[in-house]
């Protein structure tokens, strides 16, 4: 009886297909939903990595396998559901975390070509892999989907405005589908990290000017992986059962921080 509300946030029998897994952030989720019990199928573009990536939640006790695709790619997109359902028989959850910035700087410069590509996988490989998911397995049986955001979705920028827009743009897409899967059994969130330690950011938090505004905000220091942790956790489990179209903030607090 006392460990109800723990077993709220099992995962014991889920499968869980991460994409971006390979490291970071993407890593870190399926570590944690492993750890939770789950089987995991990690996603990514280059083999090495996301073997790698597998291998160290085999090593540690988890099932998980890799499957080497690059999400904005439609045929792959396609083989890492189906491998998915080879493997496991299902998909429960689904994390389109993979994301990229190829465009820095100002939107007068941001070239066509960049602009296709970061929407390519930030935004339309989150809605299409949703679709295979739904179509694959959760229609009929419900699940969990969970999109990686961002907080600059809220705030504007001089360094990141295309990256911005389309964590915005996916902010929206979480709810559009929340409203229409809802009913069926299908619950879709997505999480707002800050400022989080990983290749992507690195241009961010090695540059002095932001290490000096991260010593400025309400938790002032940089955000790990495994700040993420528990967000990722209670958004794929029964713990969030009553939580649709919500996008969880977490990030120190840099959106609440006034200036
Ligand atoms: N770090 C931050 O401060 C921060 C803050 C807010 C939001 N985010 C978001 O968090 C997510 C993860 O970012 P991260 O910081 O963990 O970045 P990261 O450490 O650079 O990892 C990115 C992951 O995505 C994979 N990937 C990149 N392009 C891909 C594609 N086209 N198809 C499949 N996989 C692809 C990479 O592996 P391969 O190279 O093998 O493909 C890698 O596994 C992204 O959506 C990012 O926008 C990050």
């Amino acid at each position: 009886m006392e460990n109800e509300i723990y077993n709220r946030f099992s995962l014991q029998g889920k499968v869980a297909l991460v994409t971006g897994a390979s490291r970071g952030i993407g890593e870190c989720i399926a570590q944690t939903y492993a750890q939770a019990g789950a089987k995991v199928i990690l996603a990514s573009r280059k083999q090495e990595g996301i073997d790698k990536a597998a291998a160290r939640i085999t090593e540690s006790g988890g099932e998980a396998i890799a499957v080497a695709a690059n999400v904005s790619n439609g045929d792959e997109r396609n083989r890492a559901i189906a491998k998915s359902m080879e493997w496991a028989g299902r998909i429960d959850i689904l994390v389109n975390n993979a994301g990229t910035n190829p465009a820095f700087g100002p939107l007068a410069d941001v070239s066509e070509s960049a602009w296709d590509k970061i929407f390519a996988v930030n935004l339309d490989a989150a809605l299409f892999l949703s679709q295979l998911a739904y179509k694959a397995w959760m229609k009929d049986n419900g699940g969990a989907i969970i999109n990686t955001a961002s907080v600059g979705a809220y705030q504007t920028s001089w360094f990141t405005p295309a990256y911005n827009i389309t964590k915005a743009a996916l902010v929206h897409l979480t709810a559009c589908l929340a409203n229409e899967w809802g009913h069926m059994g299908i619950r879709v969130n997505a999480i707002a990290p800050g400022l989080i330690r990983t290749d992507l950011s690195r241009a961010l938090w090695e540059n002095p000017e932001a290490a000096k505004r991260i010593k400025s905000l309400p938790i002032p220091r940089l955000g790990e992986v495994e700040d993420l942790a528990g967000a990722v956790l209670f958004l794929a489990s029964d713990a969030s059962a009553f939580l649709t179209g919500q996008t969880l903030v977490v990030d120190g607090g840099q959106l609440v921080h006034s200036l």
